[in-house]
């Protein structure tokens, strides 16, 4: 086979990036290492910015968004006896939308089905060949158990965390950058209907907790826990009493609902970002070059920053200008860099290290983000995100 871009992965970004190459009249072919089923039931991140936004409407891929999704003007910081909300759009940011990753996933899939892109799921073994030339290709083996190449002008690696991609940057890698927290997150959905209409973000002297809303019937939680407890040790009566604790359910009128909880994990919370995101014919796009912790929101938002900026610049490389390919890894990483920042000093003020000398220090800096004019702007931006652009 043969195509313009070579996609490993159709995960979001994988998928967004075939649908905004077609726009620029480039084909591709995309190989995915899972069954459809399997990538549309994966549960993940689900808050979009407003340039995230932006780039859905200007593709004509947000139909369902606007119409399921609940656009939010800003979120709730609390802390034992005072809760404040911060209002994006006053404080000179933009609103966010709450939808389920899964969904948009599926939007995704969808529109490329109906456009006839050329998708081939359940492929093993996966390897990129000739990346430093001008005739790179994949190599993989179908569900059939028959062997495919694909030859491309250009090699995509939007294969995620641990996907193979990576690994051909070898020649041109510059450094890999990572930083583990000492502590992870259990998150879990409940059937249930949202308890809040904003976000919840709450301090508490014994973790953070974190109240997020997926539609009208179906609540997302998470839970600062320690990186050695295993979901077996939290029994759902377990979850239910730490959570409405750090919610502080019953302060003030308001209380926790609760109900029956589908899904329950726990996953470290790690940053690790790999640069450059380009070596020759290869480009690197979402998870697959960097991984923020999700305390942001920011993962999902970054890689459809990287495809939007990748399909720009794929698209002037085709009308005969590399310069915008040339600036992509740049001009990717200083938003991904920015996003880091960001994850990590909004996981800072909010996850408790057991040592009072911090317990006060972040108190103080959730108190300046959220009664100060400086403060809550600065948190409005980070967090509705700025104009997806080369620079
Ligand atoms: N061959 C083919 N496909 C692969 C391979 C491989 N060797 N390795 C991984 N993949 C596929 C995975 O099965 C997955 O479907 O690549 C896809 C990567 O998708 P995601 O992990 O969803 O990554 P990405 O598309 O970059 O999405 C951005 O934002 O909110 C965060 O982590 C969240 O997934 C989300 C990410």
């Amino acid at each position: 086979m043969k195509t313009r871009v070579a996609i490993i992965g159709a995960g979001p970004a994988g998928l967004l990036l075939s649908h905004l190459l077609e726009r620029e009249g480039i084909e591709s072919i995309i190989v995915e290492a899972q069954s459809s089923d399997f990538v549309l039931g994966r549960f993940r991140a689900g808050l979009l910015e407003a340039a995230s936004v932006d780039v859905l409407d200007e593709a004509g891929l947000s139909e369902r968004l606007h119409r399921d999704g609940l656009e939010h003007r800003g979120v709730y910081v609390q802390w034992p006896g005072t809760k404040r909300a911060v209002d994006f759009v006053e404080r000179g940011g933009r609103p966010v939308w709450v939808y389920g990753q899964s969904e948009l996933t599926r939007d995704l899939s969808d529109a490329r089905f109906a456009a006839g892109q050329q998708m081939y799921y359940n492929v093993s073994d996966v390897a990129l060949h000739d990346v430093d030339s001008s005739a790179p290709f994949l190599t993989g083996v179908d569900a059939t158990g028959r062997s495919i190449r694909i030859d491309a002008d250009v090699i995509v690696g939007c294969d995620g965390f641990a996907g193979v991609s990576r690994d051909s940057l070898a020649q041109s890698l510059r450094a890999v950058y990572e930083r583990r927290y000492p502590h992870s997150w259990l998150g879990f959905f409940a059937d249930v209907p949202p308890s809040s209409d904003q976000i919840i973000f709450a301090w508490h002297p014994e973790g953070f907790a974190m109240h997020t809303m997926r539609s009208a019937s179906i609540s997302r939680f998470h839970l600062q826990v320690d990186p050695h407890d295993h979901i077996s040790a939290w029994s759902d009566d377990r979850i239910w009493e730490t959570t409405a604790r750090r919610l502080g359910s019953g302060d003030n009128d308001w209380t926790l609902h609760t109900g029956p909880i589908t899904e329950k994990s726990i996953l470290p919370l790690r940053c690790r970002i790999t640069t450059p995101m380009r070596h020759a014919r290869l480009f690197l796009a979402g998870d697959a070059a960097h991984v923020v912790p999700p305390t942001g929101a920011k993962g999902l938002n970054l890689a459809i920053a990287d495809v939007t900026l990748l399909a720009r610049a794929l698209g002037a490389w085709k009308r005969g200008d590399e310069s915008l390919a040339n600036a992509y890894s740049d001009s990717a990483l200083r938003r991904v860099w920015r996003a880091a920042e960001f994850s990590w000093s909004w996981s800072s003020a909010l996850h408790t290290t057991g040592d009072p000398f911090d317990d006060q220090l972040q108190l103080a800096q959730l108190d300046w983000l959220t009664s100060s004019p400086t403060g809550g702007a600065g948190l409005a931006e980070k967090f509705s995100g700025v104009p997806i652009a080369f620079g």
